[in-house]
């Protein structure tokens, strides 16, 4: 299972990549703006700076929804790193315009995926990723998890390529059950990746050893 960390923050990306386990970023515009990038030039260069720290893939968002808008912006954004994913939202215009991506060889990432019929026509159109959102179906009381299931055992039928990109994970517990469940990558804010660390066991079984170690001093 891959790790991608859920952030435009620089410092919690460089934080997830000292730990060795990260494998890409997803962004998204809330998550830019809310790191205060504003204005086109920027956000360019935000996510070279992003790709420059981390060595996998990286999502940057297009914002046009019209084809020929999505299809201009998502050209600018691949050429800008190999590293760059373009994510195109789940709308009769993205399809369009991730078959056309996928034609091209561009790598993409359907975001803003809530059911199984539209995780079903992102991969006929090609996308690289398709981005099923589980917290935010838990935050309306549907199960994002049987979301998961149900792609994977669409996926698995017929052998489609495209990776299942677990997104909206809002904790551990998300990590855990969608590792289980088979997703190909996870995507996360630092806090449910640094929680995997984490047992009161570890903690106290560490304590006991090194206050057992002073005798050998
Ligand atoms: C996915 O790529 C999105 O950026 C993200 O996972 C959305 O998560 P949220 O529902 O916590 O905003």
């Amino acid at each position: 299972m891959k790790f991608f960390i859920d952030t435009a923050n620089l410092n919690q990306i460089r934080e997830a990549q000292d730990l060795g386990v990260l494998d890409g970023v997803t962004t998204n515009p809330s998550l830019m703006a809310k790191e205060g990038i504003t204005g086109r030039k920027n956000i360019l260069q935000h996510y070279l700076d992003i790709c420059n720290i981390v060595d996998g893939d990286v999502s940057a968002e297009v914002v046009a929804t019209d084809f020929d808008g999505i299809v201009e912006e998502g050209t600018e954004l691949a050429k800008l790193h190999d590293q760059i994913v373009v994510k195109v939202p789940m709308i009769k215009e993205g399809v369009k315009a991730i078959k056309y991506f996928t034609s091209k060889g561009i790598k993409t990432n359907c975001t803003l995926v809530f059911s199984a019929g539209q995780a079903l026509l992102a991969a006929k159109a090609g996308a690289t990723y398709v981005s099923p959102f589980l917290g935010r179906l838990d935050d309306i009381s549907t199960d994002g998890l049987n979301l998961i299931e149900e792609i994977r055992l669409i996926y698995d039928n017929y052998e489609f390529e495209t990776q299942i990109l677990a997104a909206s994970i809002r904790h551990t517990m998300h990590v855990i059950n969608c590792a289980k469940l088979g997703a190909d990558v996870m995507t996360g804010p630092l806090s449910s990746i640094d929680g995997l660390l984490k047992h009161p066991l570890t903690d106290s079984g560490l304590a006991k050893f090194l206050e057992d170690a002073k005798s050998f001093i």
